[in-house]
């Protein structure tokens, strides 16, 4: 963000009260933040586990802080989150009820009740079993999105097994990394899926990511089994790779879901840090499931008999995890979810599902609205979008031209928005309006939601008054917050609980509240970017140019980007012999496409613009403020802590 957007956010006058009629259904009301005080945070979500979910076996404590910042929510509590999200809802007489619309790419599509998604669970597992998959056992998914991935993903929860899903869009040494770091010992894949009108390989991707390292080091995964999207040719490994059809169509059908603790692990998903290496963030079971079924139902005001409910993430981001899977299932709605992009194979295709599903709640990310906006309104006008009642945003700043058109050309001008602060470290949404009782203005995602405590402070944990600046910390431990990074507690410690002592959370984003108590969120600040809504460390995409032989030296960062919010730029300093040959547009190339094939299409850069030097202070650390203004085409700042005050002057001409 920029001081011209702060200084606009400030000036940001316009109001949105909720729609008489909408307050008056609305599933959560104001009481939710009165009862929320007046329990406390532990009783008040204890309340909600127990209203929300079916134990098998009650718990009697609700909080264990006595080892911060180690929780243990319900920890006497034994639970199946699958059983949770499938049997319970059939049991009690919702099995005809749809629960997935898929959609694939090509224009294929098949729905799932209830009952028939249940099924299909029971037998995975029971695939799953028969392959050695046990409590605690991690199973990597690498999947395009379709319904085997949901379907992967409850059998591994089912068994009280942790899953680790892999973005479908990350190379094989991402996939090796992630493998390895969770000692995987079974992989779920596909032959390929289907992107932008043409279908893309998934295996081959997996077999080399298995392939013996360099020291001849194997993989722990003993099996591979492959669901067949495309048709598309394979390498077979024989003893190894199995058809995800042909062994479903062996395993028994009837499979009873056995309770598990609590604190079980449910799942690990990878996402950037401020160092190189990805970080496995670890979450839970009855306390996850609690607050992702909590703010599904309450923040999409969802009413499971009405609504068809449409989440546009992938489940291999946190909010495909807790906002296609967990969230919107243990709450039995119905829910749609699609394959492909957004322009394919015409640019309405989102707006045709929703006109075809009669979609009734929409989550999804600024970026793509800023794509729409872009294309213009012509584009959805041509759909029946009156099936819409409300709108989500998540997982950037919206910002308030974005949003007001989002509300007036996709909303029909009344349908509240809802835009929800959270991270893949909380599980579940943490700041957002209820959109039957708050007031709505565009580009704030207000405030935290009941049994929730934020602040923004200074760097001495002193609260920052209205309108200043300063950094989000949640003050008080949530039922869905991460309970480690996987194998390394010290990072764990390091990362998000050394600024400010064991028991605040530093959320690594910058905020400011204003004179009504409504957080702004202001973006990170830290070295991690935000591209599409997707998170990216610079340090990785720093540490995967220096991997190139061409390259002696590289920064990255972040700059604002129109559609994408952020977009990655690098400067690199190449070693002379070796990038003279290749010229330096050739060279620029050379190493967008090398970030993308080792890390993924995602982390590409924009731009790579090759200079001699790059600006450091004295004790040698990159100024990536001053590469942000070169970037950004901003007139550079502050220079006069550099080493070499020049630096700035020569950058600045190279790339003209
Ligand atoms: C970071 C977390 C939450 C799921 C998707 C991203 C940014 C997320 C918002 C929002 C402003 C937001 C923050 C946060 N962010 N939502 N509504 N307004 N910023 O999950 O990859 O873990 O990234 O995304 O900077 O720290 P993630």
């Amino acid at each position: 963000m920029t001081a011209d957007d702060i200084d606009n956010l400030l000036h940001e006058a316009r109001r949105f009260p909720p729609p008489a009629d909408f307050s008056q259904n609305a599933v959560a009301t104001a009481e939710l933040y009165e009862k929320a005080r007046s329990e406390g945070g532990p009783e008040f979500w204890a309340g909600q586990a127990r209203d929300l979910l079916h134990w098998h076996k009650p718990f009697t404590t609700a909080l264990d802080w006595s080892n911060p910042p180690f929780a243990k929510w319900f920890d006497d509590g034994e639970l199946n989150v699958a059983y949770n999200c499938l049997d319970r809802h059939v049991l009690a007489g919702n099995g005809d009820r749809v629960a997935i619309h898929w959609e694939g790419e090509p224009g294929d599509s098949k729905s799932f009740t209830y009952a028939e998604l249940t099924a299909e669970v029971k037998k995975a597992a029971n695939l799953l079993t028969a392959l050695g998959v046990e409590q605690g056992d991690r199973v990597a998914i690498y999947l395009p999105l379709i319904p085997e991935a949901v379907i992967a993903m409850l059998a591994v929860a089912r068994l009280g097994a942790v899953h680790s899903v892999i973005f479908g869009g990350f190379s094989a040494e991402s996939i090796r990394s992630r493998v390895d770091d969770a000692g995987a010992k079974l992989v779920i894949t596909a032959d390929g899926g289907y992107r932008k009108g043409k279908s893309f390989p998934l295996k081959p991707a997996v077999d080399k990511a298995l392939e013996p390292d360099a020291d001849g080091g194997t993989s722990t995964v003993s099996t591979v089994l492959v669901v067949k999207r495309t048709g598309g040719d394979v390498d077979w490994h024989d003893g190894r790779d199995l058809w995800w059809d042909e062994e479903i169509a062996q395993v028994d059908a009837e499979h009873e879901a056995k309770p598990f603790p609590a604190e079980n692990p449910l799942f690990i998903l990878y996402t950037s840090g401020t160092t190189g290496k990805p970080k496995g963030i670890l979450h839970s079971s009855g306390g996850y499931l609690t607050q992702a079924s909590f703010t599904h139902k309450t923040v999409f005001d969802l009413k499971p008999e009405e609504d068809v409910y449409w989440s546009t993430a992938d489940v291999g981001w946190i909010t495909g995890h807790s906002y296609v899977v967990y969230g919107p299932l243990a709450n039995g709605a119905t829910e749609v979810i699609y394959e492909g992009t957004p322009d394919t194979p015409h640019p309405g295709r989102w707006w045709e599902i929703v006109e075809k599903y009669k979609v009734s709640i929409l989550y999804a990310a600024p970026t793509a609205i800023r794509t729409f906006m872009k294309l213009g309104r012509q584009i959805p006008q041509e759909f029946d979008l009156s099936s819409l009642r409300l709108l989500g945003s998540v997982g950037e700043p919206i910002n308030p031209e974005a949003w007001v058109w989002y509300r007036d050309v996709i909303g029909a001008g009344t349908t509240p928005i809802v835009d929800t602060w959270w991270q893949t470290e909380t599980g579940a949404i943490m700041i957002s309006a209820l959109p039957g009782v708050t007031t709505l203005k565009p580009g704030s995602a207000q405030v935290a939601i009941p049994g929730i405590a934020v602040d923004v402070v200074d760097e001495r944990l002193r609260s920052a008054g209205p309108d200043q600046g300063g950094l989000l910390v949640i003050t008080q431990p949530w039922p869905s917050m991460l309970r480690g990074i996987w194998g390394d507690p010290e990072r764990f410690i390091e990362t998000y609980w050394s600024k400010f002592g064991p028991t605040t959370y530093f959320a690594g984003d910058g905020a400011r509240f204003d004179k009504d108590g409504d957080i702004w969120l202001l973006g990170r600040v830290d070295d991690v970017m935000n591209v599409s809504g997707h998170r990216l460390s610079t340090a990785e995409i720093e540490s995967s140019l220096v991997s190139h032989p061409m390259v002696a030296e590289a920064a990255v960062v972040g700059a604002s980007d129109e559609t994408t919010g952020q977009a990655v730029v690098a400067f690199v300093i190449t070693r002379a012999s070796q990038a003279d040959a290749a010229g330096a547009d050739d060279a620029a190339a050379v190493l967008r496409a090398h970030v993308a094939a080792q890390i993924g299409a995602i982390a590409r850069p924009r731009q790579v613009f090759i200079v001699s030097e790059l600006p450091k202070t004295r004790s040698g650390k990159i100024m990536r403020r001053l590469l942000r203004d070169v970037a950004e085409g901003r007139e550079i700042g502050d220079t006069t802590t550099l080493a070499d005050t020049q630096v700035m002057t020569i950058i600045s001409q190279t790339m003209r």
